[in-house]
């Protein structure tokens, strides 16, 4: 690995950039200016609205939830009514059930665990690294992923500990900041890294950030959802908080705007989705995801929503104000319409004319009805619905995701009746999405010839395996989240079980294998961070739903469509 030498200069500035390189590698930025201790953190415990209204009831039923904030640029944040600053409660070590009764022994666990995962840099703890399995080849295991960040970044803040979330967010700005280069091509100024790491120098006894913004990654692949992810991560730190100070940072304002103008720009597009390469987002490998993959469009439209809680209403922040605020309308129409299946919806397709041109067309993308895979006949239940993976022209990828499905309720992309149906889905499908643990990252595998077309024969997403197929503990906090939104909290307590049963025992993995998640994925790393706060995450949302509020936005009904009458609703 070849490292890339860089001047930063007295404003943070970069020059002197030498670039035929993997990485790139940062001395540390002054943010000494920033106040040490967020200025309004509250760690009181509030509980002032019913909790049970959050597990008994879906949100739009809720009326503690259902008050409007004045401020047009608030309007889209509706969770303030159930906001609760970060608590403390068993101090900064592992924290007790407030309900008093014995926490499950994996509890303390996995806290212990995930402390061994803590990265820090001059002193300060920034990160966790993705996975702490000295068995297995480290490969870039070793990094602080910002995609992997997150679940823990949620388990310190639920727990009161705010400080590695602001660090992490304020150094990863840092790294936003480089000059990004592939051989000879420059990345957009807003790409935010795929991971970063930290190298000690013993000689010169001095520490550095090295980034990786996808040009060491396998593949070349494009971080598209870190940038998203990041976005997201700042909200959650203000929710949990109560301290705006971090998010009005002049920096922080910046860093939104950049990474908002990637994907606000106006081009040759005719839809209102993220255009994206293969291996984009979590399955960060060639699955055949490229087009409009439901992860990156359900992540966007979250990154939107948050963002229009946090940017400030000044002349530049207006501006992008305006333009997420179109971009939102056009992108949920998009979505709720023509990504959305539910049993009459594949009905049409089914009976679908081709060749149709002009505004009156019913079938905008010529999909052809011939290439509508056998199995979604059968997995289609009778009520329930989802998003369905991928819509372009003449493609429609009905595989089922999880991660886009999850954020597409928490972000309520999903209409409340959509996010219904979804939850539906998973209890109707449950065999075939949780089986026999949580939860499939895709349904169904891809296998033989398509197999080999699609992923291009890779070793690793053999079909039932890792990002083909695969059950990935993590996203248990996503349906947690949902499950909690959506009032079915009972469904998330019947996945955490079933986790319970295996997760410590096979010490955390990264996946599991096979139909129904049986075996401990082929290659699956062991102490998987985000296996390990995903689950913490969950426990700590079902024991305090009010948690949810720095996940979730709730519905902004300004935004609802027209919708057709549907099967599932
Ligand atoms: C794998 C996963 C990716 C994750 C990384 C680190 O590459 O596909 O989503 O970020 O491992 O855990």
């Amino acid at each position: 690995m070849s490292t890339l030498s860089v001047d930063v200069t007295q404003n943070g500035s970069i020059s002197n950039v030498d670039s035929s390189c993997s990485m790139a590698e940062i001395e540390e930025y002054d943010f000494s200016r920033l106040p040490d201790r967020p200025k309004n953190l509250n760690m009181e415990r509030q509980r002032s609205f019913d909790e049970r209204s959050l597990i008994d009831m879906p949100l739009g039923l809720s009326p503690h939830l259902s008050s409007r904030a004045e401020n047009p640029s608030r309007v889209i944040d509706q969770f303030d009514s159930i906001f609760t600053p970060g608590r403390m409660s068993g101090g900064f070590n592992t924290p007790r059930s407030q309900f008093g009764f014995e926490p499950h022994p994996m509890i303390s666990e996995a806290w212990d665990s995930l402390r061994r995962t803590l990265v820090y840099f001059r002193g300060q703890p920034v990160g966790t690294i993705a996975a702490l399995d000295s068995s297995e080849e480290k490969l870039n295991y070793d990094q602080v992923f910002v995609r992997d960040f997150v679940p823990s970044a949620l388990a310190f803040l639920m727990n009161g500990e705010p400080e590695i979330v602001k660090n992490f967010i304020l150094k990863t700005l840092r790294l936003q900041s480089w000059e990004k280069k592939i051989d000879r091509f420059q990345l957009g100024e807003g790409v935010m890294p795929a991971s970063f790491k930290v190298l000690h120098d013993p000689v010169r006894n001095t520490e550095t950030l090295m980034a990786d913004f996808g040009e060491s990654a396998i593949g070349r692949v494009a971080p598209v959802d870190s940038g998203f992810w990041w976005i997201f991560l700042l909200r959650a730190y203000t929710k949990s908080t109560g301290d705006s100070s971090l998010a009005e940072m002049p920096e922080c304002q910046k860093g939104m705007r950049l990474i908002l103008s990637l994907c606000l720009s106006e081009g040759f597009d005719t839809f209102p989705t993220l255009l994206c390469a293969d291996g984009c987002c979590m399955i960060d490998r060639r699955m055949g995801v490229y087009g409009y993959p439901i992860e990156i469009q359900a992540l966007f439209f979250l990154a939107l929503r948050c963002a229009l809680t946090l940017l400030k209403q000044d002349a530049e922040g207006k501006e992008f104000v305006d333009r997420i605020v179109k971009r939102l309308h056009a992108l949920s129409y998009h979505m709720r319409s023509y990504f959305w299946l539910d049993l009459k919806q594949l009905n049409d397709i089914y009976r679908y004319k081709t060749e149709e041109y002009s505004h009156t067309a019913v079938n905008k993308f010529n999909v052809i009805p011939d290439s509508l895979p056998e199995w979604v006949f059968d997995f289609m239940p009778t009520h329930g619905g989802y998003f369905i993976g991928n819509v372009g022209p003449s493609k429609m990828d009905f595989r089922w995701f999880c991660l886009g499905n999850c954020i597409a309720i928490l972000a309520s992309l999903a209409t409340p009746e959509q996010s219904t149906a979804i939850m539906d889905l998973i209890e109707s499908r449950w065999e075939e999405l949780v089986g026999e643990m949580p939860l499939k990252v895709c349904y169904p595998a891809i296998e033989s010839h398509e197999w080999r077309i699609v992923t291009g024969c890779d070793p690793k997403n053999t079909r039932w395996s890792y990002h083909n197929g695969g059950s990935w503990p993590v996203l248990l906090w996503l349906l947690t989240a949902a499950c909690i939104k959506t009032g079915r909290p009972q469904i998330a307590r019947r996945a955490i079980e079933l986790a319970e049963t295996r997760l410590s025992k096979d010490s955390w993995p990264e996946y599991y294998d096979g139909k129904v998640g049986r075996y401990i994925g082929k290659q699956a790393r062991k102490f998987q961070t985000w296996s390990i706060a995903g689950y913490l995450v969950a426990k700590m949302m079902l024991e305090d739903p009010s948690h949810l509020g720095m996940v979730a936005l709730e519905e902004d009904k300004q935004m609802r469509p027209a919708m057709k009458r549907s099967a599932s609703f």
